[in-house]
């Protein structure tokens, strides 16, 4: 490049994708720290890159709504139920699938088990790996089991080679693991920078459409500023799939956060294990399998999780502060939810835990986030405050308004069926939710108004 023709540069933050011409420390949109990264800008030449990406999609005419097919979107299912559920109902074709997570949390395994899945059928899967060797995925192919012909695999990096091999193989589905590591020599930023990542996923966005090929692209989470995370490419795609679970517990849930196709309150519950992911047809159970019973600060949530009813125990400890101000830690619940019911337990319970220090947990590390929750944690919090065990066959389930009323919430009776289900034999509910159900054999439906009124029923 000449001297004169300077290169252009702006500061894109790694986070959110905000760009701006000056660095700051702290990035003025979403406050990260650190996250500012220099980089080239996008050079456009009129016909290449971006142009002749969108030129692909084809299609480029007006037509009448009629003519365009639509109404019923052609789904081909993978095979894993847990995922057709999260994908609403199965792959559609030409569709972009994001799926973000932690590194580790196990994305790689659940797309090699997917790939393996559809490729069984006889449609042709390509993988492209640009993490590991052609060599070291054969053997996690292995090790899941893996064995279709029609599975194809590739190391590379440079999404212009990719685009070339899928031309040639024409792919029914492409697996991209992952969308950080691609880079495409159109732009300079390094792979992995907001630029870099939003002009490969333009692009394999437009092989996608204009081919029909369902992509699915691996975008690992990210706590520091030297690579792009996945929450700047959420727009641009179709489908936007979360996969969580914490360190150190075999549970994962797949969690749609956007989808073009489908509903997006759908859960897929997997369990990690020796020879890959396998699906938990019922996580209740398997949450509630190590529970201890007779022990304070225990509560078993009746929870929902997009169509199912999912029990889980809440587990509290509170304790005298010793010095300072009292710690508060929340792990799977919102803490400043948790901040909140305290305050309505102090003032409209009359409990003296404001003091306390209140640690609150989760078990089997899921994240619960429906106000439904509200009640089990409340009850959880009291048990452990007033050391008294909560009776271990006792659902509990409800909203808490800030005068302590109980609100009624949805899917009341699968609720209680699920309770039911698992031998449980009281459920403490809201007395609206209440009203509305039949008496139900072997399980005492006991409807409250408001906080107080609930813990009398519970201890
Ligand atoms: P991986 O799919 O590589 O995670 P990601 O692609 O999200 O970074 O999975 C990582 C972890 O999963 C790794 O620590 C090993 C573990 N694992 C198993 O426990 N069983 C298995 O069968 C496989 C393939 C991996
Ligand atoms: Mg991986």
């Amino acid at each position: 490049m000449s001297k004169a023709k300077k290169l252009k540069t702006r500061f894109v933050c790694q986070q959110c994708g905000q760009d701006s011409p000056k660095w700051f420390g702290r990035c003025p949109s979403c406050e990260a720290w650190g996250t500012l990264v220099e980089e080239a800008e996008p050079t456009f030449t009129p016909g290449a890159g971006g142009g002749a990406a969108f030129g692909a999609i084809g299609a480029s005419r007006p037509q009448r709504l009629a003519e365009i097919q639509g109404a019923d979107v052609p789904r081909s299912p993978v095979g894993i139920s847990e995922l057709d559920r999260v994908l609403g109902g199965g792959l559609v074709p030409g569709s972009l699938i994001l799926v973000g997570g932690d590194p580790g949390i196990g994305k790689s395994t659940l797309l090699l088990q997917a790939a393996d899945r559809i490729a069984q059928r006889g449609l042709t899967v390509l993988y492209v790996t640009g993490e590991e060797s052609a060599r070291q995925t054969r053997m996690r192919f292995d090790r899941v089991e893996a064995s279709a012909q029609s599975l194809w695999l590739m190391a590379e990096t440079a999404l212009e080679r990719i685009e070339a091999h899928v031309e040639k193989l024409q792919p029914a589905v492409l697996i991209i693991d992952s969308v950080q590591t691609l880079f495409t020599q159109g732009i300079e930023s390094a792979p992995g920078s907001v630029s870099q990542l939003r002009a490969v996923t333009a692009r394999l966005m437009a092989l996608a459409k204009g081919k029909e090929i369902a992509t699915f692209l691996v975008g690992h989470v990210t706590k520091d500023g030297a690579i792009a995370g996945p929450r700047v490419l959420e727009h641009m795609v179709d489908t936007v799939l979360y996969f969580e679970g914490q360190r150190g517990h075999a549970f994962r849930v797949l969690r749609a956060v956007k989808n073009r196709f489908g509903s997006t309150d759908e859960i897929g519950a997997f369990e990690m294990k020796g020879t890959g992911l396998a699906e938990v047809k019922n996580p209740s159970a398997l949450f509630l399998a190590e529970r201890a019973h007779g022990t304070s600060g225990s509560v078993v949530a009746g929870s929902f999780e997009g169509t199912r009813p999912l029990l889980v125990e809440v587990q509290a400890l509170v304790s005298p502060t010793v010095y300072g101000t009292p710690r508060r830690t929340a792990i799977g619940v919102d803490s400043n939810r948790v901040a909140l019911l305290l305050a309505v337990l102090e003032k409209k319970a009359g409990l003296d835990i404001a003091g306390s220090d209140v640690f609150l947990n989760v078990a089997g590390g899921m994240r619960l986030v429906e106000p439904a929750v509200d009640m089990a944690v409340i009850a959880a919090l009291a048990s452990s405050h007033v050391d008294r065990p909560v009776d271990p066959h006792t659902v509990v389930f409800g909203e808490v308004g800030l005068g302590g009323e109980i609100r009624a919430v949805v899917g009341a009776q699968a609720r209680v069926a699920e309770a039911r289900q698992l031998g449980f034999k009281r459920v403490i509910m809201p007395a609206n939710d209440r009203a509305q159900l039949r008496d139900e054999d072997g399980v005492q439906l006991i409807g409250a108004r408001h906080v107080g009124e609930a813990l009398d029923a519970l201890f």
